[in-house]
């Protein structure tokens, strides 16, 4: 059977590990006040992104069809997702443990939480919610290359289970990219990472020109400490998303 968010007439593969953590989004219980909250947070990021986000993020917004006024379903989210790139968003309970995490990945499944933040927390939450989870990230699966790249990143991860140093190496590939990621366009530095998306303070902090922005090279990510509580110091800019794609696949040779 299908997992939970899963349009109609699509299959998906099934999953083992991360079966425990599926849910239902109960989308007709989300009261007004929280597609305010969620309209609030699109509004107050919008205008920024539109002049510094990477054309492929606002393209995808546009082409899952997310609105800027109501919490997305993701039903509707992965009926125009799917037939794209074959990845979906898929309802969870909340963190996944890696192994769960990665077989989804490899899947094409993306897990999503479906509880959003509350008003004392409108800059940052502790916990991954909606906004950050489908504002942030799925707007980029609908790009084809990012769509491989993140499938290919989470197979080769969940052959590492039990491997923490190699883990620990993916784990920065994965912040400086998919979470943290910036992108050089027409001369510009434009943000993709999740991160800096659904984050106005993070955002703006790269905007400014606050972290150091170095060129993307593979064995610095590898070996980049980071620290999740603080604001970025150091980024890595791609010049295309092909070179990320490029970077799972040596990533893959380096560490196998
Ligand atoms: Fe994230």
């Amino acid at each position: 059977m299908n997992p939970p968010g899963i349009a109609a007439g699509m299959s998906v593969e099934p999953l083992s590990v991360a079966q425990p953590y599926l849910i239902q989004q109960d989308w007709d219980a989300y009261t007004p006040d929280q597609h305010a909250i969620w309209a609030e947070l699109v509004r107050r990021r919008m205008p920024q992104l539109r002049d510094h986000a990477a054309q492929e993020y606002l393209d995808g917004f546009q082409q899952i069809g997310l609105r800027e006024d109501t919490i997305p379903n993701l039903t509707h989210v992965n009926r125009r997702l799917a037939p794209r790139t074959r990845w979906n968003a898929i309802p969870v309970s909340g963190f996944l443990p890696p192994d769960a995490f990665f077989e989804m990945l490899a899947a094409r499944q993306f897990p999503t939480t479906t509880y959003i933040r509350g008003r004392e927390s409108m800059e940052y939450t502790p916990e991954p919610d909606i906004f950050h989870d489908v504002f942030g990230h799925v707007p980029m699966h609908a790009h084809p290359v990012f769509a491989d790249f993140l499938q290919h990143y989470g197979r080769f991860c969940a052959g590492l289970m039990g491997d923490k140093e190699k883990l620990e190496k993916m784990g920065r590939l994965f912040w400086f990219t998919v979470e943290f990621g910036v992108i050089r366009q027409h001369g510009k530095i434009k943000l993709y990472g999740s991160g800096l998306i659904s984050s106005h303070g993070e955002g703006t902090h790269v905007i400014e020109g606050r972290p150091e922005i170095r060129d993307f090279d593979l064995d610095l990510v590898l070996n980049q400490k980071f620290l999740v509580s603080e604001e970025q110091k150091v980024l890595y800019a791609v010049d295309s998303f092909d070179q990320i794609y490029e970077a799972a696949q040596l990533a893959e040779l380096r560490l196998r």
